[in-house]
C-alpha cells in the first residue's frame, strides 16, 4: 500500500511553567498513514496526540522532523503548491459548535469553503453542496436550516462536509465523536467508514475510546508523553497488546465477555503522569511501569519489531508477548 502520509522524527515544543523550560508536547515521533485506511492514535489526557495532529496540518509549527505527503517533504514546498498540499490534509475538530459559524446556513458553510478553493461558478457550487450533503447523510432539506439549529450530530455531519469541499486525500480527525451524544457516535463514525470506502480518504482518527478505535481503524498507535510506544495492526495491538502501558489502557476498558474479563492478567493502572517539563530519564513510562528495573532510568527503551508491522518501545516486548501467548 502507498504511503499517503508520513511523519518522521516530529519534534513540538511549548514554552513550559519556569524559566527555560519547555514541554516536549511530540517528541520524536514517526507514523505512517496508507490511502484509504483509518489509523487510531491512542492515549491519555495530554500525551500530545492533539499536538501532533495540529503539527501535521501546519496548525503548530514542529522544531523538527518531517511531514511528507504524497512522497513531497512539505518543508521544501512554499507558496501554491504548499496551500494546495496543506488543503489535502484536513482538521476534523472534537467540538461541532466551535468549528460552525452560528450565523451562516448549512448551504452558506459549506459554499465558503467551496468559494475558498476556487469553484467559480455559483451553479456547480450548488450542484457540490448537494453532493456533499448526500455524502455526509443529510437530507437536502438541511441546506437552508441555520447550523444553530441543528444536533450536535448533524453539526458534526456539516463540518465534515466543509472539510470534503476541498477534496483532501488525509482527514486528521481529533476526537470526532466524543462531544456527540452515545447514540449518536456509532453513526458519526460509520460515516467515516464510508468516506473511506467510497472516497479513499485516510484519516488519522484520534480518540479516547479504546472500543470505537478497534472497531473502526486497521491500525493503532498508542502514545505516551510524546512518544509513540506501541504501533501495529488493530488484531496486533489489541490482541497482543506488548508495551506495558498498552496492556493498562485496555485494562481499564471493561469486557463485555465475562469469560473473557475472568480471565485477563493485566496489571491495573498506578501512578500520575510525570510532569511533561521534566520527563524520567531513561523510558518515559518507567515510573509507572511494573516491570521496569534499573537500566529503564539509564537508557531509552529499544524498538523491537515483534512483527514487520508490530514495533513496541520496551525492552521487555518480546518477553511480554511471550507470556501473553502462554497465558491466552
Ligand atoms: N498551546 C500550548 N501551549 C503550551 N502547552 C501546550 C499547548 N498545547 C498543548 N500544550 C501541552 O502539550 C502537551 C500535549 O497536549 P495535547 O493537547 O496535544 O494533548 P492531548 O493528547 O491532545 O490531550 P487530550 O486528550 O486532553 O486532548 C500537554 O502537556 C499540554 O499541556
Ligand atoms: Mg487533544
Amino acid at each position: 500500500m502507498k504511503a499517503v502520509l508520513e511523519v518522521e522524527h516530529l519534534v513540538t515544543s511549548f514554552p513550559g511553567v519556569g524559566r527555560g523550560k519547555t514541554v516536549r508536547a511530540v517528541n520524536d515521533v514517526s507514523i505512517v498513514l496508507h490511502s484509504g485506511e483509518i489509523v487510531g492514535l491512542v492515549g491519555e489526557s495530554g500525551c500530545g496526540k492533539s499536538t501532533l495532529g495540529r503539527s501535521i496540518v501546519g496548525l503548530e509549527k514542529p522544531e523538527s522532523g518531517r511531514v511528507i505527503f504524497d512522497g513531497v517533504d512539505l518543508g521544501s514546498l512554499s507558496g501554491n503548491r504548499l496551500r494546495a498540499a496543506r488543503r489535502a490534509v484536513q482538521y476534523v475538530f472534537q467540538d461541532p459548535y466551535a468549528s460552525l459559524n452560528d450565523r451562516q446556513t448549512v448551504g452558506e458553510a459549506i459554499d465558503e469553503a467551496l468559494i475558498i478553493v476556487g469553484v467559480a461558478s455559483k451553479a456547480e457550487r450548488s450542484a457540490r453542496i448537494g453532493q456533499l450533503l448526500d455524502q455526509v447523510g443529510l437530507a437536502s432539506a438541511v441546506r437552508d436550516r441555520f447550523t444553530r439549529e441543528l444536533s450536535g450530530g448533524q453539526r458534526q455531519r456539516v463540518a465534515i462536509a466543509r472539510s470534503l469541499a476541498v477534496e483532501p486525500r488525509v482527514l486528521i480527525c481529533d476526537e470526532p465523536v466524543s462531544a456527540l451524544d452515545l447514540s449518536i457516535r456509532a453513526q458519526v463514525m460509520n460515516l467515516f467508514l464510508d468516506l473511506r470506502d467510497q472516497l479513499g480518504v485516510a484519516c488519522l482518527f484520534i480518540a479516547h475510546d479504546l472500543a470505537l478505535v478497534r472497531q473502526a481503524a486497521t491500525r493503532v498507535y498508542v502514545m505516551y508523553l510524546g512518544k509513540i510506544v506501541e504501533g501495529g495492526g488493530s488484531d496486533e495491538v489489541y490482541g497482543r497488546p506488548s508495551h506495558p502501558y498498552t496492556q493498562m489502557l485496555l485494562a481499564s476498558v471493561p469486557e463485555a465477555d465475562p469469560m473473557i474479563e475472568r480471565r485477563r492478567k493485566i496489571p491495573l493502572i498506578k501512578g500520575e503522569i510525570p510532569s511533561p517539563t521534566n520527563p524520567p530519564s531513561g523510558c518515559f513510562f518507567r515510573t509507572r511501569c511494573p516491570l521496569a528495573v534499573g537500566e529503564c532510568a539509564r537508557i531509552e527503551p529499544p524498538t523491537i519489531f515483534l512483527t514487520p508491522t508490530h514495533r513496541i518501545a520496551c525492552r521487555f516486548a518480546n518477553e511480554i508477548a511471550q507470556k501473553s501467548l502462554t497465558d491466552a
